[in-house]
């Protein structure tokens, strides 16, 4: 499987190398195109990397656009809310204007609505012609140790998924129905980063690198033009994965 894996001792290594290549990333978007567009995933893993990215200098984050990709179902000041994890995170420290920060909706009556919507949003902001993907700067990804990425679950139709750039998901697997980003728009991004630690998720680490599987989603994340990054601990690694 193609794709770089990094390892790193100290959670605050992996901060670190992740946080001088988002900047490097930025800096280049912002001077090809000006501005830079990132999606990033919820879940707990992040949320030091966050913190740690928040306080890092030499972010253009005026010229930032941030969406999220993936979101819960569930109202913003829910424990469970991903987005309420990136704003305690992220967001408190990083000041991207607020009209460039474009969260999941999750005010509405259905999970379907959601993503409808929000796939509208993006195509509003992207302005493509029909038929056309976006190509996001950089995606941000975890992995659950069942293997999942993003809210693409194992089994899933929404692998399958060819048209649309987002899909409402209601995972057997997990709590909550949610709106997730598909893998032809994450396969699209110019730049893709798996942050994964600890040992409950080495074997499916080992699992994602041995190749595509539609048992293990995260392992269909394969950027066809763009580059794709594993950032992870030994401990994480330990399971096959380099
Ligand atoms: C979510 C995510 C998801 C996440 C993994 C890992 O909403 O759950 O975006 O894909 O990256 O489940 O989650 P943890 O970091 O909490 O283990």
């Amino acid at each position: 499987m193609k794709g770089e894996v990094r390892v790193f001792e100290e959670a605050i290594d992996i901060w670190r190398a992740m946080a001088d290549r988002w900047r490097e990333i930025a800096a280049a978007a912002v001077a090809e195109r000006g501005s830079f567009t990132a999606a990033i995933s919820g879940g707990r893993t992040p949320m030091g990397f966050y913190c740690y990215l928040g306080r890092t200098a030499g972010i253009p984050w005026e010229k930032t656009d941030l969406f999220q990709v993936d979101e819960r179902f569930v109202p913003r000041d829910d424990d469970e809310s991903n987005f309420r994890l990136i704003e305690l995170s992220l967001l408190l420290k990083a000041p991207i204007p607020p009209e460039r920060v474009h969260p999941i909706p999750v005010d509405g009556n259905s999970v379907a609505t959601a993503a409808a919507r929000y796939e509208r949003e993006m195509r509003d902001f992207f302005r493509l012609p029909a038929g056309a993907w976006p190509s996001l700067d950089l995606v941000l990804l975890g992995t659950g140790e069942d293997g999942h990425t993003a809210s693409l679950f194992p089994g899933d139709d929404v692998l399958d998924e060819e048209e649309r750039w987002t899909a409402a998901v209601s995972p057997s697997a997990a709590e909550h129905e949610r709106v997730t980003l598909t893998l032809p728009v994450i396969n699209r991004a110019r730049n893709v980063f798996f942050l994964v630690t600890g040992s409950g998720k080495a074997e499916a680490l080992g699992k994602i690198r041995r190749g595509a599987d539609r048992a293990v989603p995260a392992s269909l994340v394969d950027p066809k033009e763009g580059s794709l990054t594993f950032y992870l601990d030994e401990k994480a690694a330990s399971g096959g994965a380099r």
